[in-house]
C-alpha cells in the first residue's frame, strides 16, 4: 500500500498538470506581452515612478524616459557620474536604456543606482516597450 502523502502529492502533480493543460496558448501569451513590461517596472519602482504625483522616490521620475536626454530632470540631483556621463547632451535611446538596464555600473561607472541589472533580454524589451508608452 503507498503512503499516504504519496498517494496526495501525485494527486497534486496532477492536478498542477491539468490546470496547466487547461490555459488556451493564446490567452496566456497575450497575457505575457501586455504585462510583461508593466511587471518588470515592479523592479524599478521601489525607486522611480511614471507619475509626476508620486513624490519622494529615490530615482528620478521615469515618465517621458524614452528619448529624454541623460540626467536632464529639472531639480533632482544627479551624481557627478550621471552628469558626465549626459554632459554631451546624449539621450535614452531604446539602445541605450537595454544597455544600462542590463548593467547599470558598466555604461555609467559610479552612477548612485543601485541596482544589479536585468539580464533577461526579452524582459528589457518589455519593459522598454512599456517605458515608451509613458509619456
Ligand atoms: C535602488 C533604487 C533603484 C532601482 C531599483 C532602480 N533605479 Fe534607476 N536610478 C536610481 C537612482 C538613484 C538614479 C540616479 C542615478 C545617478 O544620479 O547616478 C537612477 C537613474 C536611472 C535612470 C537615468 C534617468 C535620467 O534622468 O537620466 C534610468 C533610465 C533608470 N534609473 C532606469 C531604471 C529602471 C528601468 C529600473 C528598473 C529596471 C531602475 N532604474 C531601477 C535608483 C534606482
Amino acid at each position: 500500500m503507498k503512503p499516504v502523502w504519496l498517494a496526495s502529492s501525485a494527486a497534486a502533480a496532477g492536478l498542477s498538470l491539468a490546470c496547466a493543460a487547461g490555459w488556451p496558448a493564446e490567452v496566456s501569451a497575450q497575457a505575457a506581452t501586455s504585462n510583461a513590461g508593466e511587471q518588470a517596472f515592479q523592479k524599478c519602482y521601489a525607486c522611480h515612478s511614471v507619475d509626476p504625483a508620486e513624490k519622494g522616490a529615490e530615482g528620478p521620475l521615469l515618465k517621458g524616459i524614452v528619448g529624454r536626454k541623460v540626467a536632464s530632470l529639472a531639480g533632482y540631483a544627479y551624481s557627478p557620474a550621471m552628469k558626465a556621463y549626459g554632459a554631451d547632451g546624449k539621450t535614452w535611446t531604446r539602445e541605450r536604456l537595454d544597455a544600462y538596464i542590463a548593467d547599470p555600473q558598466r555604461v555609467v561607472p559610479h552612477n548612485a543606482m543601485s541596482f544589479f541589472g536585468i539580464a533577461d533580454a526579452g524582459e528589457r524589451a518589455a519593459l522598454i516597450a512599456w517605458l515608451a508608452k509613458q509619456r
